[in-house]
């Protein structure tokens, strides 16, 4: 950042205050507010981050008004259309797009690390099959820290690196063996042999009593789908990796966090959510009364996959999915399905009408991904899990980078009181 001598001037209690301010490569430029308290003796107020900037990052841009998305400068429709996932991986992790000699290592390494230690399985045992598979990945991930003791310290770069690798190249695996548990069906061994979608793939869908092909068409859109949502600046599970890795815990319980908090319907949720809603209003001709609900205050329904925090015009990743979403029901021979049918009314429906309009509503990522998904053979139950796997990636690269800032320091919001001031204890005799 550059210190542009810009200053910005605020007025407390009859007092004039100076605050420095920096200017970004790109976006706005930021008022540095650390003095603040110690200057002013007060706190500025912003739950929920809306006009706040916790950290400086290098990683990923979003420009919310022009619907731009870039990763390391590249824009996402652009590394969706040419790159794959392992090679945005890369980026993601290292700042730079791989040689090719480059990412032939960095695909060996991940391939060879994507079996789990052996003893994971009785682990996964002890959840109900009907666990919901969230809840198993958030425990399951958590425990990689009771398997993996040789990556766990965060002081030491060569363990960071293999934490790291381990964690982008373990979640397909772990991710397919709970869904596997849910279904009831046996683990399914990686191969090596296999790229990262198709090995995903046919983990999740292979059984014993047959060979399993893998559709290069579904790898590829699986592989598409991995891009999209592996990195997104400092979206509230990403948030919660830095501040859960701002106390020095170990990288597999931060990115455990990630993943509770990924699971929310107002964040990573949403894919889930949004199926069900299109499954619940069933038919084009039910829309209107969803829209309606929508936009009524007394009425708690959102209508999700609509809407973002950043996006004010489109999300790019919305605009790339719909057209895979087209390409995968096509290919698939998925003629008229009804769900994309609505999902396609009501996408048209929403963005008529004055409301969503006025409040900047449009499809975000999450409202075409599990048209996708279904298409491909998923329960809902496994969306967000999806999600997760795709989105480790982000949340290690924002993690690495934050460690290896110098001014890294613990995470520490204040807040406003509003509750009792000072006051003696009253026995219970006199309450
Ligand atoms: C993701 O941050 C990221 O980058 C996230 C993500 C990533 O890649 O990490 O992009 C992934 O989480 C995408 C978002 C998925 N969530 C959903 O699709 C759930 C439905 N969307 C809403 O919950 C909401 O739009 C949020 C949570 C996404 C954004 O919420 P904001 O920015 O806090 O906006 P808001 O709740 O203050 O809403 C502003 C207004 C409100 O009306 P008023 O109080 O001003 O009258 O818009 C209304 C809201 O009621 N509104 C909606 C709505 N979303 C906002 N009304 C109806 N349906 C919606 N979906």
């Amino acid at each position: 950042m550059t210190d542009n001598k810009k200053t910005a001037t605020l007025n407390v209690d009859g007092k004039t205050y100076e605050l420095p301010m920096f200017s970004p490569t790109a976006g706005p430029d930021v008022i540095d507010i650390r003095k603040l308290y110690a200057q002013a003796g007060v706190f500025t107020y912003d739950p929920g981050f809306t006009s706040t900037a916790s950290c400086d990052s290098t990683i990923t841009f979003i420009d919310g008004d022009k619907g731009e998305l870039l990763h390391r400068g590249y824009p996402i429709d652009q590394l969706a259309e040419k790159s794959h996932y392992l090679e945005v991986c890369y980026l993601l992790l290292y700042g730079e797009l791989p040689s090719a000699i480059e990412l032939e290592d960095f695909e060996n390494r991940v391939t060879r690390h994507t079996m789990v230690h052996e003893q994971m399985m009785n682990f996964f045992r002890g959840f109900r099959r009907d666990a919901h598979p969230m809840a198993i990945i958030t425990g399951v991930v958590g425990a990689m820290s009771a398997f993996y003791h040789d990556s766990t310290d965060i002081t030491d770069e060569w363990q960071r690196e293999v934490a790291s690798i381990r964690l982008v190249a373990k979640m397909p695996t772990i991710v397919a063996m709970a869904f596997k548990y849910t279904v009831g069906q046996p683990f399914v061994y990686p191969r090596n042999d296999l790229d990262y979608a198709s090995n995903f793939l046919r983990m999740c869908f292979s059984v014993p009593c047959e060979e399993y092909v893998v559709n290069p068409i579904l790898a590829r859109a699986m592989d598409r789908i991995f891009t999209l949502h592996a990195d997104h600046e400092q979206n509230a599970s990403t948030s919660t990796v830095r501040l859960a890795s701002s106390s020095g815990a170990n990288p597999f319980a931060c990115i455990a966090a990630g993943v509770a908090c990924l699971w929310g319907p107002a964040h990573g949720g949403a894919n889930q959510a949004c199926l069900e809603m299109l499954r619940e209003i069933g038919t084009r001709d039910r829309i209107p009364e969803f829209i309606a609900r929508a936009k009524d205050k007394s009425d708690p329904f959102r209508l999700m996959g609509f809407g973002h925090r950043v996006y004010k015009n489109t999300d790019p990743r919305a605009k790339v999915l719909k057209q895979s979403a087209d390409e995968v029901l096509e290919l698939l021979g998925v003629e008229d399905n009804e769900l994309l049918q609505v999902a396609k009314e009501l996408e048209k429906v929403a963005l008529s009408d004055p409301y969503f309009i006025e409040k900047k509503l449009f499809p975000n990522v999450d409202f075409y991904s599990g048209i996708i998904l279904e298409a491909m053979g998923f329960p809902t139950s496994m969306f967000t899990p999806i999600f997760a796997l795709s989105r480790t990636v982000g949340w290690i690269s924002q993690w690495k980078e934050m460690i290896a800032d110098p001014q890294n320091k613990i995470g520490r919001p204040r807040q406003l009181y509003l509750g009792e001031t000072l006051r003696d204890y009253v026995d219970i005799e006199n309450r």
